[in-house]
């Protein structure tokens, strides 16, 4: 493990579940691999423009016309660089409306390009980014992972297919449900998510070179 990319997306403080989670991922990455580099990119507090108008034109596979287009083209390229660089990603992706935030939506609009980290051939669609080993902390008011709200989670579905199209299929969530049950639920589910980690890393040391310093 060489350069760990971190992606926050919530809108609360520091004390936000999955900010305090994805903390505690990068300090458990760390100790295996000190010497890794972390990149870190919050679209909670320094959020990723939507696509609008002339900005549409920056995803594209041609040469954009406008500035607006040449705008999202840099930025773009510059999510995709850190994406391309990382081989450990960490994602704190919060449950808005049974989905993802819409800050971390419009991380995934700029880097999910084709021809750059997808392709389209006669056999389906393709990934192009390889080798990545990805942690997805969710946290959540309810409950999800069972139960009857199960049929609504919209958001660990959607997390897989999005970094899947691209390649990135060694993905690991961890789940911090029932946030919003009351302190006692929260704790539980916070100290849970933290032995849930302690347990991803620990499988990653496992697997030759995933974890190497
Ligand atoms: C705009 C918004 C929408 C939310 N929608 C849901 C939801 O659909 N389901 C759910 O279980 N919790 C929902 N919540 C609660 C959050 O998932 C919960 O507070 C979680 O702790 C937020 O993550 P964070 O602490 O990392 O910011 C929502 C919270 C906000 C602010």
């Amino acid at each position: 493990m060489r350069n760990i990319l971190v992606i926050n997306s919530s809108a609360a403080g520091d004390d936000a579940a999955s900010r305090v989670l994805v903390r505690s991922v990068v300090e458990a990455l760390k100790r295996e691999a000190p010497g890794a580099t972390v990149v870190e990119r919050d679209v909670g507090r320094d959020p990723i423009p939507h696509l609008m108008g002339d900005a549409l034109d920056g995803i594209r596979r041609d040469e954009p016309q406008t500035r607006g287009g040449w705008r999202t083209r840099e930025l773009s390229d510059a999510l995709i660089a850190e994406l391309k660089a990382a081989d450990v990603i960490v994602i704190g992706a919060p449950m808005y409306n049974f989905g993802v935030p819409t800050t971390l939506r419009a991380w995934f609009d700029h880097v999910l390009r084709a021809g750059v980290t997808f392709a389209y051939s006669e056999a389906g669609p393709r990934g192009l980014l390889e080798g990545k080993r990805t942690i997805v902390v969710e946290s959540r008011g309810g409950e999800y992972s069972s139960g009857p709200a199960r049929a609504f989670d919209f958001q660990e579905p959607y997390l897989r297919h999005l970094l899947g199209f691209m390649g990135i299929d060694d993905v690991t969530f961890v789940r911090a449900e029932k946030l919003g049950f009351g302190p006692e639920a929260r704790a539980a589910a916070i100290a849970e998510a933290h032995a849930a980690i302690e347990a991803a890393v620990a499988r990653m040391r496992a697997v030759p070179d995933s974890v190497a310093a």
